[in-house]
This record gives C-alpha cells, sequence and structure tokens, in this order.
C-alpha cells in the first residue's frame, strides 16, 4: 500500500454505497441529489465519530446509580468549503447539534485548477476545537489543502476531512501537505480527466446540489 494511502478510511457500508450509486447517476436530479448527500453525510458523520473519546460520569438512573460514558474532551466544529461542502454540513450536524460553524469560501479556477478563496469566517475558539472539514469532492486535492491550512492558521489542531469521493491524486496531495489529516470517503475512484474532473466521478458536486448548469 502506498504511504499516502494510510490516512484514509473508506466507508464501505452497504447505505452509504447504496445512495452514493444513486448520486453518480447522471437522471437524479437536483432534489434527489441534495437530499441523498444530506443523508450520506449523517451515516458518515457517524464514522468519522467513532473514535472520539470518553469518559464515564456517575448518574442515577430511575432505579439506581451507575457509571455511564459520555463524549470527552475538546468540542467539535464542522468547516463546509463553499458551495459544495453546504450540502454536508446540516447533514453532520444532526449528530453533532452543538458543535459550531466555519465557512471558507473557495472555488477552482477553470484553466489553472487551483482554488481561488472569496470568504471565510470561523468560529472564535477555532483553537479550543476539533474540526470536521467537509466538501463532497477530492480531486487534485488543492481546495481541500487550502481549507484545511486556514483552519490549522485560526490555531486549530486536530483536522478530518470528510469527503464522498476521492482520486488518488488529491489523496496523495493531501498528504504531502498535511500528513496528519485523516480522509474519510465513500469511494477512491480511478483517476482524474484533462480537466481535473474525477473519473467516473459524480460530475460538478455544487451544480448538481444547487441545480446551476
Ligand atoms: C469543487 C468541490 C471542491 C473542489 C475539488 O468545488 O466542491 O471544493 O471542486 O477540487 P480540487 O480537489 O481539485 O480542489 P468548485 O471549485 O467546483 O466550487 P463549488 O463548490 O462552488 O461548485
Ligand atoms: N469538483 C467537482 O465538483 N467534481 C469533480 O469531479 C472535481 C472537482
Amino acid at each position: 500500500m502506498e504511504e499516502y494511502m494510510k490516512n484514509v478510511t473508506v466507508i464501505d457500508h452497504p447505505l452509504v454505497q447504496h445512495k452514493l450509486t444513486l448520486m453518480r447517476d447522471k437522471n437524479t436530479g437536483t432534489k434527489d441529489f441534495r437530499m441523498l448527500l444530506n443523508e450520506l453525510s449523517t451515516l458518515m458523520a457517524y464514522e468519522v465519530t467513532r473514535d472520539l473519546p470518553m469518559e464515564e460520569i456517575d448518574i442515577e438512573t430511575p432505579v439506581a446509580p451507575m457509571k455511564a460514558r459520555v463524549l470527552a474532551g475538546r468540542k467539535l466544529g464542522i468547516v463546509p468549503i463553499l458551495r459544495a461542502g453546504l450540502g454536508m454540513a446540516e447533514g453532520v450536524m444532526e449528530l453533532i447539534p452543538a458543535a459550531k460553524v466555519g465557512h471558507i469560501g473557495l472555488y477552482r479556477d477553470p484553466v489553472t485548477h487551483k482554488p481561488v478563496s472569496y470568504y471565510h469566517k470561523l468560529p472564535s475558539d477555532t483553537c479550543e476545537r476539533d474540526m470536521i472539514v467537509v466538501d463532497p469532492m477530492l480531486a487534485t486535492g488543492g481546495s481541500a489543502a487550502e481549507g484545511i491550512r486556514m483552519v490549522k492558521e485560526a490555531g486549530c489542531k486536530t483536522v478530518r476531512l470528510m469527503c464522498l469521493v476521492a482520486a488518488p491524486e488529491g489523496i496523495k496531495a493531501l498528504y504531502e501537505q498535511h500528513p496528519d489529516v485523516h480522509i474519510y470517503t465513500a469511494a477512491i475512484d480511478s483517476h482524474l480527466n484533462e480537466h481535473c474532473y474525477i473519473v467516473p466521478g459524480l460530475g460538478d458536486a455544487g451544480d448538481r446540489i444547487f441545480g446551476t448548469k
């Protein structure tokens, strides 16, 4: 296995894979695409948070006192990379309602394919939180790497990336720039085409979520 693959978890749960296949289908329209992405994000968040630290506290049930487990440690935050990441944020918030939410606006320049930044607003206590950056597509990896750089610049020490479809090129690029960041994805596809789109992928995620094409 390539060194850069050690930071990747592929979530191959049957429900995740079934919904991803529906999303990939070019005949799936905006309404269903958006709904499926929302559902998938909740299912994936369950796996992304699997290793959160826990502690025991004393409680009393109606029958007896007991020691019971609750989440311990640092608070969480969610950072969608606009636009397409917005389609994942709600689904993650359903599982982590207390999370604060930051926004990072990036688009890929159509010629250079490099990310162009147009907005960012992160929680003021980002340095005290573990952040989950969400963006459905990891293609060249440029957008995710830049978004994660901004989150780290705001003081965050622990970042996870949750995407839906990743290209090997993007996984490698992200590992080279952020070897500490674990990637959770539903699929690793074949390669990028000449326009840096993921093959077979699912097309332009932002356009499919918002119906802009
Ligand atoms: C898409 C996607 C990622 C980026 C991935 O956004 O949502 O942010 O491309 O490509 P990369 O790994 O090569 O950087 P896009 O630039 O199309 O903007 P949008 O979400 O506003 O449509
Ligand atoms: N952005 C997308 O939305 N899709 C791709 O395949 C690559 C970048």
